[in-house]
């Protein structure tokens, strides 16, 4: 879905979205396509590539906030449609922090010993939760998913450090107040568009680039690095200006910033792992090098990671 698509649909212009967000195009599932689709498509794409069965996985997480249902989770819906019939799972709500939650989740069952492999997706149907006429927020989301397979290693390799936080006094200003126990769906709730994500934008934009520059920043600090040291630095993709912000308050050169939010939009869980995939493919990340990851989103929860990384591909 490209701006002029918008442009038909609400009161907006592809001039603004470019130039407020960065975005210029986002993709929307097709017509029955949910989370679990998605993630399924990303499970079966993790198993092809890494050359095993289903049944060697051990956990799946799904980082989401738009599942199927309630209950089951999505991580139980991929876990029967890929046949995973030695895991189990559960589904992680962390909105666009969530990939880096999992991450960390994943991180610490592989390195408790226990679990060989574990199975990490990030994924959104944001348009599942989109008022298509309310220009505020429609034109910022898009649908998409990403994920990897932890598993241990013998060398210095992995995520080394992560700092996660959250604060939730800010909850109120990214939310969709419907559907859940506090607000039961009814007729009234869904003629009044509570089922709908509705959002502060200005006061996230204004968390977001300090959360984001200070989480960064400190993890840095932590690790006794600076921008320099980072071969290449992968924020959550809500606005490229956030992102040019963060970067710029870390040092870090405008060329080791990933961006493709110009194509993907905001898709929440799904923007981290989208971009660290497009990175692999496109030989932007090799072995060895040291990635920062960093995220933003409803809560408030955010967050940094870093990655020696090491893959066996
Ligand atoms: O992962 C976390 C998810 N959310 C976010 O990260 C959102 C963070 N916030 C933002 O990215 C920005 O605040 C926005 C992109 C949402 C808005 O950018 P802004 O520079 O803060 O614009 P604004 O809200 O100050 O609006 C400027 C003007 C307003 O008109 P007036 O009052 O100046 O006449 C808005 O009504 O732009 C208007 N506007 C639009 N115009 C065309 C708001 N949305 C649109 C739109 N198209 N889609």
């Amino acid at each position: 879905m490209t701006n002029f698509d918008l442009e038909k649909m609400v009161d907006t212009s592809d001039e603004w979205i470019r130039t407020r967000t960065g975005i210029s195009q986002r993709h929307i599932v097709s017509e029955n396509e949910a989370t679990s689709d998605l993630s399924t498509r990303v499970a079966e794409q993790l198993l092809e590539k890494r050359g095993i069965s289903a049944d060697e996985i051990d956990i799946i997480i799904i980082a989401t906030c738009t599942p199927d249902h309630f209950a089951p989770s999505t991580a139980a819906l991929v876990q029967n449609n890929i046949g995973a019939t030695n895991a189990w799972g559960f589904d992680l709500s962390a909105a666009c922090s969530g990939y880096l939650y999992a991450l960390e989740t994943g991180n610490k069952f592989i390195s408790s010993g226990q679990y060989k492999k574990v199975m990490v997706i990030g994924v959104d149907t944001m348009s599942s939760i989109l008022d298509f006429t309310d220009r505020d927020v429609c034109v910022l989301f898009g649908d998409g998913a990403g994920g990897a397979i932890l598993e241990p290693t013998k060398s210095e390799g992995g995520i080394f450090d992560s700092i996660l936080l959250m604060d939730g006094s800010g909850g109120d200003s990214l939310i969709m107040p419907g559907g859940g126990s506090r607000m039961p769906a009814t007729i009234e709730t869904i003629k009044s568009k509570q089922h709908f994500l509705k959002q502060d934008g200005k006061k996230i934009f204004k968390y977001a680039v300090k959360g984001m520059a200070e989480v960064s920043e400190r993890i840095l600090d932590k690790n006794n690095l600076t921008g320099d040291d980072i071969s290449l630095f992968i924020p959550h993709q809500a606005n490229k200006r956030i992102i040019d912000a963060a970067a710029k308050r870390c040092n870090i050169s405008e060329n080791k910033v990933l961006i493709n939010i110009d194509r993907f939009g905001n898709t929440t869980a799904g923007t981290i792992p989208i971009a660290m995939n497009e990175a692999v493919a496109d030989g932007r990340i090799k072995n060895g090098d040291t990635i920062l990851l960093a995220a933003f989103g409803a809560g408030f929860t955010w967050g940094s990671m870093l990655i020696k990384w090491d893959s066996i591909f």
